[in-house]
């Protein structure tokens, strides 16, 4: 941001008011106009957090760099594509938008939604929602609709609805979800001041991983970075169509947000893989647990679990890594979104129906 530069140089200090919002931020990149009513809650601008403890558990003097987007207004990267998509919906005069959403696209669809003035309807896999997240749909006004199905049947079922009803799709076969979303890759050039050697990133219906690459590449056009990044796309073992080659019927994973069996945007992240000589994986719950909590208690970063997948995946591959590389994984929500899976899954000591008496702490405490 040359301009803030400036601005501190004459004596600005920056306050969070000097960012507008991605689509304010990016609007030369973005197809929006002066007739776009923008919608927005500040999105964007998420932190590039150094991760020195996973650095050191892969060595060679690898740079791990952790693109922290839980901290968007609704807690994950979904912000950055619903404020474009519900934009752009207001401009074209709707009045409802609908998605099938593991969560975090039916929260970040409420919000923007509500705020733009229009129903949000959500269709959500019922009993496979982490509780944060269906905190935040009903909690934003949501028309909150749990089906006993998974999340690819959910998808299907609104793709028809919006096919004969006048309902706005927002899921991420609305091109402009991936447009806000390609923002995530500008900000790490800009934070970098190159493209990193690798990204690693989560896959569940394989938006993100196609909207990363759109970003990297315009900017490369532009001449802002030299380089393209190796897309590494790291999906639940259980839930691996992309690993697999194929559908997986009933896909299953502690990582509910990447519950996902058939990806929509398959075709576009397959030309991902081989434009970037990148790779799917799959990790195991288990390795998605362990450096979920390697994140908390290591870095003091909480994420959820299907983030920790970029990470499980750069530890299980880290021999492939270049020595001296900069790897840059993102985290695409904030742990606070699913408690009950910190709360079962962590190594920590908690102490239970202690007596209130400083003698008795003390004990504890190993004094
Ligand atoms: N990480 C999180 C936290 C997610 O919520 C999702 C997708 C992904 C990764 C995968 O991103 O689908 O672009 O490959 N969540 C969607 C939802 C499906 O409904 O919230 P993708």
């Amino acid at each position: 941001m040359p301009l803030l530069r400036a601005l501190q140089r004459l004596g600005h200090r920056p306050t969070m008011q000097d960012w507008p919002g991605l689509i304010e931020a990016y609007r030369a990149w973005l197809p929006v106009t002066a007739a776009t009513p923008v919608i927005t809650l500040r999105e964007g601008a998420t932190p590039l957090i150094p991760a020195p403890v996973i650095a050191e558990h892969i060595g060679r003097g690898v740079k791990v760099f952790l693109k922290y987007d839980g901290l968007n207004p609704t807690g994950s990267f979904k912000d950055r594509g619903m404020t474009m998509a519900i934009s752009k919906a207001r401009e074209a005069g709707s009045e409802a938008v609908i998605c099938a959403s593991t969560g975090n696209t039916s929260a970040a669809a409420a919000a923007y939604a509500r705020r733009g003035g229009m129903r949000a309807f959500v269709l959500i896999p019922d009993g496979y929602v982490a509780q944060g997240k269906l905190a935040q749909a009903l909690l934003y006004g949501a028309e909150v609709l749990a089906v006993q199905g998974n999340f690819d049947r959910a998808l299907a079922i609104v793709r028809d609805v919006a096919d004969r009803y006048p309902v706005t799709l927002v899921n991420s076969v609305n091109p402009y979800r991936l447009q806000g979303q390609k923002t995530a890759a500008f900000e790490v050039v800009d934070a970098l001041g190159e493209a990193p050697d690798w990204l690693c990133i989560p896959v569940g219906n394989a938006g993100n991983i196609s909207a990363y690459w759109m970003g990297f590449q315009e900017y490369q056009a532009a001449g802002h970075c030299r380089q393209l990044p190796r897309m590494m796309g790291f999906q639940a073992a259980g839930s691996a169509p992309m690993v697999l080659g194929h559908t997986v019927e009933h896909p299953d994973t502690i990582a509910t947000a990447i519950r996902i069996g058939n990806p929509v945007n398959r075709e576009k992240a397959l030309k991902v893989e081989a434009e970037s000589k990148g790779g799917f994986m799959a990790v195991t719950d288990a390795e998605i647990i362990e450096a979920y909590k390697l994140l908390g208690s290591g870095e003091g970063v909480f994420c959820e679990p299907a983030s920790a997948a970029s990470v499980a995946g750069l530890l299980k591959r880290h021999q492939e890594v270049p020595a001296g590389a900069t790897v840059v994984c993102v985290l695409t929500g904030n742990g606070l979104k699913d408690p009950t899976t910190a709360i079962e899954n962590n190594d920590s000591k908690f102490h239970t129906g202690l007596a209130p008496e400083t003698d008795v702490v003390a004990r504890v405490m190993g004094f």
